[in-house]
């Protein structure tokens, strides 16, 4: 029997919840002070008001002694990016949008094997089905992103299983279907991860790429802006633009990120590379390192062009998303700061939204 601690306001409002799921978890209902009184469990559900900043300090020191590979979901709003971001950042390593019902926070907690000991649950919401692979690679995003918030060791090897399962969805389902699969999905704090990762193992298909840097574009892809997890939410999310000494603090991402991935190094260098090196242009204008051409490897250069166009694809409260063509002839005006050749390659690659992307295995 699984043992799931349920934190919120009222007990009355987990009522249903409690009696659908009680065949295969032993639920305690929790308000948030008695809560963080003991150590978090191995399985948690949090419905607090995250919008409201002032328990969120405490919420992330308790959820920072969570025992390792525990489970904390935080409950939702679907249109809210802020909700879902927070969640993550302090110690949240899923989120459930309301409204739910218990077969859908079982799925969660289980990933899905025991929700059909639940006889008597309604069926799902009409959410579409994701693919699997592409449930793997969120799973293992914010499996690793929740261990970065928190400062916690980050592994790689639940990464690289992700990976790999995206280069098999991406290449047996084409981009387009990935694209829309992210634009779907519920959280939009890994979109953009998702989306460089799908046009980069695209881009590196097309370039008939070997499967291992395929599969190390596709780990890159996924971390590339992990650093950000060190970013202070309030520069993140802030909806005017940064000041100047913000604006250094978020530069400081790509280093960040290399940090926690060398400090010890649980992934091999040239993945490092893709993480530090994602901003520069050959041109001599990025960051941090202000690289030249010569110094910029290959798969550098492929990561670069993907974050760029997969930057345009999302959808932003502020902006809807760009088409393939759109964001093409933004990366070709870039001109010097991007290999050439390569973005001439990638023309191909940015029509995915205009036809079928062609496997050519
Ligand atoms: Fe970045
Ligand atoms: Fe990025």
């Amino acid at each position: 029997m699984y043992k799931l601690t349920i934190i919120g306001a009222a007990k009355p409002a987990f009522d249903g919840i409690i009696k659908e799921i009680g065949g295969v978890a032993d639920c305690e209902f929790k308000s948030f002070g008695m809560a963080i009184a003991t150590p978090p469990g191995k399985f948690t559900l949090i419905d607090i008001d995250l919008e409201e900043g002032s328990r969120l300090v405490s919420l992330k020191n308790w959820l920072a002694c969570k025992p390792s590979g525990a489970k904390v979901i935080f409950v939702t709003d679907k249109s809210s990016h802020l909700q879902g971001t927070r969640a993550s950042a302090i110690g949240g390593t899923d989120v459930i949008h309301r409204p739910f019902n218990g077969r859908m926070l079982l799925a969660k907690f289980i990933d899905g094997v025991a929700a059909t000991a639940v006889e008597a649950a309604p069926p799902l919401a009409p959410d579409a089905p994701e693919p699997l692979d592409f449930n793997a690679a969120v799973n293992g995003l914010q499996t690793v992103f929740s261990a970065a918030a928190s400062g916690g060791p980050i592994d790689a090897s639940t990464m690289q299983v992700a990976a790999s399962a995206v280069v098999d969805e991406i290449e047996k389902r084409g981009l387009a279907s990935w694209v829309d699969t992210v634009r779907m999905h519920h959280s939009q704090t890994y979109q953009h991860c998702l989306l460089v990762t799908g046009v980069a193992v695209a881009f590196a298909h097309h370039l008939k790429l070997s499967r291992a840097d395929r599969e190390r574009l596709s780990f890159a892809g996924m971390l590339h802006d992990i650093g950000k997890a060190r970013v202070p939410l309030a520069i993140l999310e802030k909806p005017s633009s940064l000041d100047f000494a913000e604006m250094v603090e978020m530069r400081n991402h790509p280093l960040y990120g290399f940090e926690m991935l060398s400090n010890p190094q649980v992934v091999p260098a040239e993945m490092l590379d893709m993480v530090v090196h994602h901003h520069e242009y050959l041109d001599g204008s990025g960051y941090p390192h202000g690289l030249q051409a010569h110094e910029i490897s290959d798969l550098v250069r492929v990561i670069t062009i993907s974050d760029i166009f997969g930057a345009l694809l999302e959808k932003r409260s502020y902006k809807p998303p760009f088409t393939g063509a759109a964001a093409y002839k933004i990366l070709v005006d870039m001109g010097a700061k991007l290999d050439k050749d390569l973005v001439r390659e990638f023309e191909l690659v940015s029509k995915f939204d205009q036809r079928q992307f062609e496997t050519a295995r």
